[in-house]
C-alpha cells in the first residue's frame, strides 16, 4: 500500500490463525499503511497457529486472551494499551466457530450447548469486548472498530447451519453497540460481510466449494479475496470513512444484489 492513511494510528487484531485468515492479511495491510497493532488470539490458538511469524513481520507484540472472558480482554487493552503508548484508534474482530459446523450437526438436529458455545464466542463476543473497551474508555475519539460477518446472517444459506444466527446477532450488536459508542465516544462500529473465502473457518463450512464457485459466477466483479477485504477494513480504520457507522457493508464483489447472472443461467 502506498498511503501510509494509519501512520501514528494503534489497534489491535483479534484472529489471525495463519496465513490464509483474513485478520492475518489485515494486519499485513495495516502495517503497509503505518499502523501499529497488538495481535491476539485464543491460547489453544497461539499453540497450534503460526502467529509468531506475522508478530516478526509486523514487528507486534503478541498477548492471548479467550475473547469470551472478560478477564482477557480487560488484560489484553490495558496490555495493548501500554504497549502502544496511549488510547486506541481501530479493533478488528476477526473470529468465528460453530461446534455444531465442526462436528458436522445438521440445523435441525442441533445440540443447543454447542450453539450457544458457538454464538458466546462468534456474536457475543463483539459485545463482550465492546463493553470493556466503552467502560476502560480505552478509544480515541473517531477511531473505528470492525467485525466480519457473512450474508447468511440475512439469506438462507442451509450449511451455514446456527452461524448464520450468530451473525445475524453479530450485526445487530454492531447497531446496537455502535449506537452508544457514536453518541459517546465519537467511535464508529461497522460489520463488513466478506465473500465466502478459503480459510481454516471457511473450510470449516460444509461444500464452501461449490459456494466459491457459485459466488464467483454470481458476482459481476468476482469474489472478493482475503487480500482485498484486508485493504478494505483499512479504510474503515481511516480518517477517510469517519461518518460510516451502524452498517453492515457488503465486501463480495456485487453478490448482495444480483437476483440472478447470465453465468448461472448458462450453467443451468
Ligand atoms: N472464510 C469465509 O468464507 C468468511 C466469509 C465471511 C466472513 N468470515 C468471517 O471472518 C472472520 C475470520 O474468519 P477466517 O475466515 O479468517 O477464518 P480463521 O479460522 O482464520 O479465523 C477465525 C479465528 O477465530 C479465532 N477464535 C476462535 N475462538 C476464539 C476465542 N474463543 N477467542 C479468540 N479467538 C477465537 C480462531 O483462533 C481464528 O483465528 C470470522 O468472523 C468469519 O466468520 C469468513
Amino acid at each position: 500500500m502506498k498511503h501510509k492513511i494509519l501512520e501514528g494510528k494503534k489497534g489491535i487484531i483479534f484472529g489471525a490463525l495463519d496465513e490464509q485468515s483474513i485478520a492475518w492479511k489485515t494486519a499485513e495491510s495495516v502495517a503497509d499503511a503505518g499502523g501499529a497493532f497488538v495481535l491476539t488470539n485464543a491460547p489453544v490458538a497461539l499453540r497450534m497457529g503460526t502467529i509468531k511469524t506475522l508478530a516478526k513481520k509486523t514487528d507486534s507484540q503478541v498477548v492471548a486472551a479467550d475473547a469470551t472472558n472478560i478477564d482477557d480482554l480487560n488484560a489484553l487493552i490495558d496490555q495493548a494499551q501500554e504497549t502502544l503508548g496511549g488510547k486506541l484508534d481501530f479493533i478488528l474482530h476477526s473470529i468465528g466457530m460453530s461446534v455444531n459446523v465442526r462436528k458436522g450437526k445438521n440445523y435441525t438436529d442441533l445440540n443447543h450447548d454447542w450453539m450457544t458455545k458457538g454464538w458466546d464466542i462468534s456474536a457475543v463476543s463483539f459485545h463482550k469486548l465492546m463493553q470493556c473497551l466503552y467502560k476502560k474508555d480505552a478509544m480515541n475519539p473517531w477511531g473505528s472498530i470492525v467485525a466480519f460477518s457473512y450474508i447468511a446472517s440475512q439469506r438462507t444459506f442451509p450449511n451455514y447451519n446456527d452461524m448464520a444466527d450468530n451473525k445475524a446477532y453479530l450485526e445487530s450488536i454492531a447497531r446496537s453497540f455502535g449506537y452508544f459508542f457514536g453518541k459517546e465516544k465519537k467511535v464508529r462500529v461497522n460489520t463488513i460481510s466478506q465473500s465466502p473465502t478459503l480459510t481454516t473457518a471457511g473450510k470449516g463450512v460444509e461444500g464452501l466449494d461449490g459456494f466459491l464457485k457459485y459466488a464467483e459466477k454470481m458476482s459481476p466483479l468476482g469474489n472478493a479475496t482475503a487480500k482485498e477485504c484486508a485493504d478494505y477494513t483499512v479504510s474503515l480504520f481511516s480518517d477517510y470513512t469517519r461518518k460510516v457507522t451502524l452498517q453492515n457493508l457488503f465486501h463480495d464483489g456485487g453478490f448482495s444484489n444480483v437476483g440472478v447472472s447470465q453465468d448461472i443461467i448458462d450453467s443451468l
